[in-house]
């Protein structure tokens, strides 16, 4: 039987530097009448004076706000609950708009579908639980890193568990996203760095997916290009517009990437970095994929060598395992310029909690299907134990 794949994605995006501006006038797209709308955002956004932008420009409009930023950073389902329960339900609002980081993203998305199917978040947990379609919604991302303007995943923290899970849903994709590369000039550098090196991993890991295919290959290879062209001169000069924009174009190609095919064992192995001892998620992704990449390169060096051309490390006359070679050096070259940690003792992790680690990665299965190799417990334990040096 031929391969199939099947790749859908969102119904408007705009980018470019300023866009955020055109918000008020951009919400026809989302054809229906907006009169109410919940701004999900980040007490960061306060600071930097855009949320006041943002309402004054809706206000304008005559769209009554109820701006809320008590979303945690990655929160758990509690709070995504409790938020909706006495923040997001009561003002029963027409469309929702979200500008932040992937937690700001991802807990809008949830609240659109909460807002339309009545069931604890609980029972939306999983691949395809979520019956209806959602309030509409417009995405900002302010970190250029998840994706998650453009995918159907939306990811919680289950503290009881130690572990962070997804809902994955066609009804998470918004209708209309707004790409504004200087919302990112004000991020921080250890957060353009951990962000950023998340965007490259979702990349590479759906180009190495089992389920890569033609449509996340053209995404993922896009994205590696500009971000590995990019990420330090972002790092580096936090003003640099055309890097900024180079990187958030990266990151959202990143995203399209990993809806088509899906991201892999990094992912699954920093579900519970993240989950048990709160190493942020594009940390816990940046200090894995050197290690897990050099794990996988005998089961697909000739991807690898197809993704260090791209990122301009290696020459077509390489052998495909020397191509390898040069983009896991690379990747590695970038963790230590972005002061990416390299040691999990700095976040509590010892040789003792290896074992339950492992074991919960390892029920990471939606992930670890994707993987090109197959990885034992023991296997996971001794990643892990590449970032106890
Ligand atoms: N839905 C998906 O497809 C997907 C994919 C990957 C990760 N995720 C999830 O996304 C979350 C991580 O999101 P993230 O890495 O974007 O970070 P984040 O949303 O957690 O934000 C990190 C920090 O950056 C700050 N910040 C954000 N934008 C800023 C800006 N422009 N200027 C200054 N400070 C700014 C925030 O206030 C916060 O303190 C995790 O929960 C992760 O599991 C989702
Ligand atoms: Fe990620």
């Amino acid at each position: 039987m031929p391969v199939t794949y099947h790749f859908q994605t969102v119904k408007h995006l705009i980018h470019g530097a300023g866009s955020l501006d055109q918000l008020s006038a951009k919400l026809e797209l989302l054809d229906t009448p907006v009169t109410r709308v919940i701004l999900v955002t980040q007490n960061a956004m306060h600071r930097l004076g855009v949320t006041e932008r943002v309402i004054a420009q809706l206000q304008a409009a005559d769209i009554s706000v109820h701006m809320l930023d008590n979303v945690e950073i990655e929160p758990t389902l509690e709070n995504i609950e409790r938020v909706f329960r006495e923040d997001v339900a009561p003002h029963a609002p027409d469309a929702l708009i979200a500008i932040g980081g992937g937690s700001v993203l991802d807990a809008a998305k949830l609240f659109a579908v909460m807002l339309t199917n009545d069931t604890p978040l609980r029972n939306l947990l999983g691949i395809d639980k979520v019956r209806f379609p959602g309030k509409p919604m417009v995405l900002v991302p302010t970190t250029s890193g998840t994706g998650s303007e453009v995918t159907p995943n939306a990811i919680v923290t289950l503290p009881d568990e130690e572990l962070k899970i997804g809902v994955v849903s066609r009804h998470l994709l918004p209708t209309l996203v707004l790409l504004d590369p200087l919302l990112t000039l004000s991020l921080p550098k250890p957060i353009t760095a951990a962000t950023g090196m998340d965007a490259f991993t979702h990349s590479l890991e759906s180009f190495i997916s089992t389920k890569a295919n033609p449509v996340s290959d053209a995404f993922a290879l896009e994205s590696m290009r500009l971000i590995s062209g990019s990420i330090v001169t972002a790092y580096e000069q936090p003003d640099h517009v055309e890097a900024r924009s180079e990187m958030l174009l990266g990151s959202m190609y990143g995203g399209l990437a990993l809806t088509a095919a899906g991201t892999a064992a990094v992912h699954a192995l920093a579900y519970p970095l993240g989950g048990k001892f709160h190493v942020t998620h594009g940390v816990a992704n940046a200090m894995l994929l050197p290690h897990v990449m050099a794990f996988n390169l005998d089961s697909c060096a000739p991807r690898l060598k197809r993704a260090a051309c791209a990122c301009g490390v290696a020459e077509p006359s390489d052998s495909d395992d020397v191509a390898a070679h040069k983009l896991i050096a690379q990747i590695s070259q970038w963790t230590q310029r972005l002061n990416i940690p390299q040691d999990l003792r700095a976040f509590g992790v010892s040789e003792e909690h290896l074992a339950d680690m492992a074991v919960a990665a390892s029920k990471v299965t939606r992930l670890m299907a994707n993987n090109p190799k197959p990885l034992t417990l023991a296997e996971i334990e001794q990643l892990y134990r590449c970032l106890l040096p």
